[in-house]
């Protein structure tokens, strides 16, 4: 029997490059066709006029706690929660309690998710003393190496510039070298327990440090490597000037920093907590500006539970639930001017896609894997304690109306999602095809 087709009709079909109406055909798991005026007899019709249709969204940077701190989150719950925020792939952190730092490890994890997910993933090793040149060795199975340079969330801590430039040196071109760049020393250097603002115990010269020492292993080491959570603009310019010399690095940004301020911080209190840290409004206009050097957006999806968030903030834990917020705010900036939706898919789906060299992700193209999302720009919906997946069921932008409502989504194909409600079952994800070496 031939594979169920679907044709969705006279959408407005946004991609990297061009955002035009038009009609895609779904055919099993891939896009057939994109083009105007397709006809596709007994193909499921949806009719998508008024509507956009996106690539589905990849986000590189995720906590999804399992193993380990399940009360936290899992792989139903965190996939879940993609799903409904249109992000169809996720890669996942290496920070667990018993770290995601050998070949075990990392077979464990991937075990656990093809039980668990609901959307394609991907996960990553951490870097360790021990672990110099395995991901090499690891090759297609691991989506990135992950290098902690600063104390966070987790046991993993790599603040020895030996060990940065040997991991640099091990690892092959094609497998991304993310780092979490606060400068260990710096932020011990600057910490100011009496404060109780988090951006003046963490203040942004660690961060712009790390990004210089890194860019420092990376040309020695003869290849680049990708700057976690960027959260000021001088880090984004680092990465731009070192891309004029020929050092291949990239970035990230994640949306709370660049919808919240310190000054936000001090009134959420635990919620405002996170690293780095929310920064000053005057740095968070600078970091818009610079959004044009920026390679990917990612929401470093780093949930607690809410008993713990609720906390003051000396006590709460660093990190919040980002996934389900991600493309609305993203839809905010556009609708602000901020961001064209061209920008807007380059960011959240083609160039995570081309960074992490997925195969058939990213792009609305024939060949390509039906992940889709479905958005009506001008619904809005308020964002509401006790209404989201992620297991918090909470998140700093509670309260927040914010504009492009997703409709339906499509993984692989299949239709996950329709009106806000997922119809997936666990170990239905599968993990992403990564470039081998
Ligand atoms: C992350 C976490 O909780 O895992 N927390 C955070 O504040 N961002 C760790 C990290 O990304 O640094
Ligand atoms: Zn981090
Ligand atoms: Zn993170």
């Amino acid at each position: 029997m031939a594979a169920p087709r679907t044709l969705i009709r006279n959408a407005q079909v946004v991609t990297a490059l061009s955002s035009e109406r038009g009609d895609v055909l779904i055919q099993g798991e891939r896009i057939v066709a994109a083009g105007a005026g397709l006809s596709a007899p007994g193909a499921t019709i949806v009719d998508a006029a008024g509507l956009l249709l996106l690539p589905g969204l990849i986000d590189a940077h995720v906590h999804v706690r399992e193993p380990g701190a399940v009360e936290k989150e899992d792989w139903t719950s965190a996939t879940r929660a993609a799903l409904a925020g249109g992000v169809t792939t996720i890669f996942d952190m290496p920070n667990n309690a018993t770290p995601t730092v050998t070949a075990e490890r990392v077979a464990e994890k991937l075990d656990i998710a093809a039980r668990g997910a609901v959307c394609d993933y991907g996960v990553y090793l951490g870097a360790t003393s021990k672990n110099v040149g395995l991901a090499a060795r690891l090759g297609g199975e691991i989506a990135g190496l992950k290098i902690y340079l600063g104390s966070t969330t987790g046991p993993l801590l790599t603040d020895d510039w030996r060990l940065l430039y040997d991991h640099l040196r091990s690892t092959p071109e094609v497998i991304p070298v993310a780092v979490h760049a606060e400068d260990e020393q710096c932020l011990r250097a600057f910490q100011d327990t009496s404060a109780s603002d988090h951006n003046r115990n963490r203040p942004p010269i660690c961060a712009e440090l790390a990004v210089h020492h890194v860019i420092t292993a990376a040309r020695a080491a003869g290849r680049g490597a990708h700057i976690a959570h960027a959260s000021t603009a001088r880090e984004v310019s680092l990465i731009q000037q070192a891309r004029q010399e020929g050092i291949p690095m990239t970035c990230e940004v994640c949306p709370h920093h660049l919808f919240l301020t310190s000054e936000d911080a001090l009134l959420l209190g635990g919620w405002g907590k996170v690293n780095p840290p929310l920064r000053e409004p005057g740095e968070v206009q600078a970091l818009w500006e610079q959004l044009a050097c920026v390679d990917i957006v990612a929401t470093d999806h780093a949930p607690h539970r809410s008993e713990e968030k609720d906390h003051a903030y000396e006590q709460a834990p660093s990190g919040f639930s980002g996934l389900e917020t991600l493309l609305p705010l993203m839809f905010l900036a556009v609708r602000e001017g901020r961001l064209s939706l061209q920008h807007l898919v380059r960011l959240t789906s083609t160039g995570p896609a081309n960074l992490f060299h997925t195969h058939r992700k990213g792009r609305i193209t024939p060949g390509y894997d039906a992940d889709l999302v479905l958005v009506d720009p001008a619904a809005t919906r308020v964002i509401r304690a006790g209404a989201l997946q992620t297991k918090p069921n909470d998140t700093p932008f509670r309260g927040w109306h914010l504009p492009g409502r997703v409709i339906a989504v499509w993984r692989r194909g299949e239709r996950v999602l329709t009106d806000g409600i997922l119809t997936v079952e666990p170990g239905t994800g599968k993990p992403v095809a990564l470039a081998t070496l």
